[in-house]
């Protein structure tokens, strides 16, 4: 059988597919002709968040394509409805990168409200003259108020690690979690108080119809004016020219980013400011948990391809 890996990955994906006909595409993401050509005859596809996995990707590789398997939880690149109308089985890998993604998410809020990518910067410019009294002073994190978006796998992750900076945690997300809340101690609230009340907003739902631009001018109007945002979720979840102006008028105090709207394309004024730190969607990028993603996402591809049950298929 004929296996499509769409970009170069770690060693442990590749053994789950030993004795399947496996190519690997290159080390970038391949151009969307090239994908295309690719996906020809292939009965299984091993993808990742950079490839849009769409009808088009699905016709052209014939009848035979039984499983996109994405290297990746998110899966907002794949049409799942296309995907499941054609009986094709996708999956993802839940669950390995909680922790790696809730410290990418905590060192980017200590990073962006303690000025250190600013900091960096003036050391190696060499422009740093002397300790300062009023230098590079930013709001404290510990025993502040969290608000998390999207109270799942790494949203509590998230809150867990607050925990230990003694922080105050308020989360939202469509649904309840009663047992986190006792384990966490948090308090769910609506959107709309969690911007206005939280010191610190971290978002962790993911992209959908429903979460597009979900946090745009008027949200971060709501915000404090020491607030401090970091996204790692997805980048259309934030309107990035909004966030952009938001952080140039001073509006919040500053962001951390992961993720971004047209990656890897960066809003231009997002690059002129001091106040946000910018992360190359690394959130998951340990080296344990990108070997667990990508065997996670091989041993579920070799499981359709041998008519076994995959341990994540995404339902719809
Ligand atoms: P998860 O366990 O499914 O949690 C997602 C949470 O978002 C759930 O609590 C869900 O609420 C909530 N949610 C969904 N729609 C919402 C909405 N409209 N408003 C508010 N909350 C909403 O997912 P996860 O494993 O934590 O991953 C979350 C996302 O992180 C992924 O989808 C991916 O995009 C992103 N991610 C990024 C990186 C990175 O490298 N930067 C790494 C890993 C993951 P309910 O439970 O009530 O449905
Ligand atoms: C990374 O962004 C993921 O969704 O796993």
């Amino acid at each position: 059988m004929k296996v499509l890996v769409t970009r170069e990955i770690p060693e442990a994906g590749l053994r789950p597919l030993e004795g399947f006909d496996v190519t690997v595409l290159s080390e970038l993401p391949p151009e969307r002709d090239e994908l295309l050509e690719a996906a020809r005859g292939v009965d299984g596809v091993l993808s990742t968040l950079t490839e849009t996995i769409d009808a088009t990707f699905m016709d052209a590789s014939g009848d035979g394509l039984k499983v996109v398997a994405n290297m990746a939880v998110g899966y907002d690149n794949i049409d799942v409805a296309a995907a499941k109308e054609r009986g094709i089985v996708v999956t993802n890998t839940p669950g390995v990168l909680d922790e790696t993604t809730a410290d990418t998410a905590f060192m980017l809020l200590l990073a962006a409200a303690r000025r250190l990518g600013e900091g960096e910067r003036i050391v190696r410019a060499g422009k740093w003259e002397a300790w300062g009294p009023k230098m590079l002073t930013g709001p404290d994190v510990w025993g502040k108020r969290l608000g998390v978006i999207g109270f799942g796998r790494i949203g509590q992750a998230v809150a867990h690690r607050a925990k230990g900076f003694d922080m105050e945690i308020f989360y939202t997300a469509r649904s309840r979690k009663e047992d986190a809340e006792k384990r966490l101690g948090a308090r769910y609230v609506e959107l709309d108080e969690l911007l206005r009340e939280s010191d610190f907003v971290t978002i962790h739902a993911p992209l959908t119809e429903e979460t597009t631009h979900l946090i745009s001018a008027s949200e971060l109007e709501k915000m404090k004016q020491r607030a401090v945002l970091v996204n790692t979720s997805r980048g259309p979840v934030i309107d990035e020219g909004a966030l952009a102006e938001a952080l140039a008028n001073n509006r919040i105090f500053a962001a951390g980013l992961d993720v971004y709207e047209e990656e890897p394309k960066v809003h231009p004024k997002l690059l002129e400011l001091e106040n946000v730190v910018l992360a190359p969607h690394i959130g998951s990028a340990s080296i344990e948990t990108r070997d667990k993603m990508a065997a996670t996402a091989g041993e579920d591809l070799r499981a359709v391809l041998r008519d076994e049950q995959p341990k994540n298929p995404i339902g719809l």
